[in-house]
């Protein structure tokens, strides 16, 4: 079975084509990333929109093609116009924390317990929901669609759905990720919605991950999925306990449920398949991690990538120096917006060198930190993303976490994944050889996590640092 996958990611969209004999991409397109103030992180939708056409455009002239799948961003969103499709403001993306303050006056209002206790999430700026109801308060155009009858609101997913499908509809992984809707029923919940300022008649139906999801493109949509679920899924993940970390902008690991309750990561949707129950999953993220590097490049602490693939030094945390990638805030378990990175122990002999070694055994750590969230995972966790290419960090990784990892030799198992389930929305099945290598860990002294969780609990509480 021949599927086009479409991963539409923070920084890109890709068209890849996948068969029983592999991945083929066939177009890739950045598009631009807003920074209008400090915190604030925006797309433009109708930019992202037609990256999407050109996507599925580049399908046209390969024949067989059975269906398509769509994996999105996951908590990005925006307002648009029922009758026009017209966006009403930019795609609040994801990283954004504009509704930072609008978060801590419901904590401090002591509405998390009900937000934890149906959506399963703790109110952060990630999610959805304080982000649609800044746009309903702070967007005049969108109260007067909504006055009139005519305001949608919506993840990027429900968007393009609705322009290219006419089907005002979203999946439940990513209605899992708004904290609006009840995982128990898995539909919107009034109270959520009352909470945070959002109307339920503006939302989108929700669907299956898979099925008749319309036509898009000329093909038709049979999955459709937050992209790090798709990377659960394309990572082969089945059985409760099975784990995928994926190293993007930032850095999501995911865990099938059932293996028993996690503690601070939060409960998720991973997909439903048409006519099945829902498969859940637990998520925990770090905010900044092939961000923090890229961000350590710009900086001039090295050149090429081949430069970091590998340290003559010990660890740079076995000498004293720590690097926390608190650069969008903390997340998962700690989820303070206000942190911020830093690098604790700098002396007169530290080197850039050394400096960015810290910034790789930082993400490291911070991804230990999750992972012992996650509750009991099975055996080896499968890691991919741009920073599973570098095999010093890998390794590191692998000590960190103290169990084996594989790393995968597939870069593309966002694609893999969406595809896998697009032709099971077909009625098909799909099966690719993906191949990894695993690495065993080292024992690493007990001491080089105690010192980093010191250097994370100091940028804790920057918030006072920077009012
Ligand atoms: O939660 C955000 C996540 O879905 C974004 O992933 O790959 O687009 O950076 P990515």
């Amino acid at each position: 079975m021949k599927i086009l996958a479409i991963d539409q990611g923070t920084t890109s969209t890709r068209a890849l084509l996948v068969t029983p004999e592999g991945i083929t991409p066939l177009i890739s397109l950045a598009h631009r990333q807003h920074y209008p103030r400090p915190g604030w992180v925006e797309h433009d939708a109708e930019e992202l929109l037609a990256n999407l056409g050109t996507c599925l455009a580049s399908a046209a002239t390969t024949e067989g093609v059975r269906a398509v799948g769509l994996a999105n961003q996951g908590e990005s969103c925006l307002g648009w116009d029922a009758r026009t499709g017209e966006p009403v403001g930019p795609v609040i993306v994801w990283q954004d924390d504009r509704t930072r303050d609008a978060t801590d006056r419901l904590k401090a209002g002591g509405a998390e317990a009900l937000v934890t206790a149906r959506a399963g999430l703790p109110l952060d700026p990630y999610f959805s929901a304080a982000k649609l109801g800044w746009i309903l308060r702070e967007i005049p155009r969108a109260r007067e669609l909504a006055a009139a009858g005519r305001l949608r609101l919506g993840t990027t997913d429900a968007f393009f759905r609705d322009r290219l499908t006419g089907r005002f509809e979203t999946d439940v992984t990513t209605a899992s990720r708004t904290s609006l809707m009840n995982l128990e029923t898995c539909d919107w919940d009034d109270d959520l919605c009352a909470l945070f300022g959002v109307p339920r008649e503006a939302l989108p139906a929700i669907t299956a991950s898979t099925g008749d999801l319309g036509r898009m493109g000329g093909l038709a949509l049979t999955a459709s999925v937050v992209d790090q679920q798709a990377a659960l899924f394309g990572h082969g993940c089945r059985a409760p306990g099975d784990a995928k970390i994926t190293f993007g902008t930032g850095a999501f690991a995911l865990a099938l449920s059932g293996g028993g309750a996690g503690t601070g990561a939060v409960p998720t949707i991973a997909w439903q398949r048409a006519g099945e129950a829902p498969v859940r999953a637990l998520e925990g993220g770090v905010y900044a991690a092939s961000s923090a590097v890229n961000w350590a490049r710009g900086l001039g602490l090295f050149g090429a990538w081949e430069e970091i693939n590998g340290f003559d030094a010990p660890p740079a945390i076995s000498r004293g120096l720590a690097f926390v990638p608190a650069l969008a805030g903390l997340a998962c378990p700690h989820w303070d917006r206000r942190a911020r990175g830093a690098w604790l122990g700098l002396g007169l002999e530290t080197s850039g060198r050394d400096m960015v070694q810290a910034v790789l055994e930082g993400v490291a750590f911070r991804t230990a930190e999750v992972m012992r969230e996650m509750g009991p995972v099975r055996g080896v966790v499968s890691i991919d993303g741009g920073m599973s290419a570098n095999p010093w960090f890998c390794q590191f990784l692998a000590d960190v976490l103290a169990r084996p990892i594989r790393v995968s030799e597939e870069p593309e198992l966002t694609a893999l994944g969406v595809a896998q389930l697009a032709a099971s929305g077909a009625g098909g099945r799909l099966d690719v050889p993906v191949r990894g290598r695993i690495l065993q860990p080292a024992p690493q002294p007990e001491e080089w996590a105690a010192r980093f969780a010191a250097a994370r609990q100091a940028v804790q509480g920057f918030g006072t640092f920077h009012a």
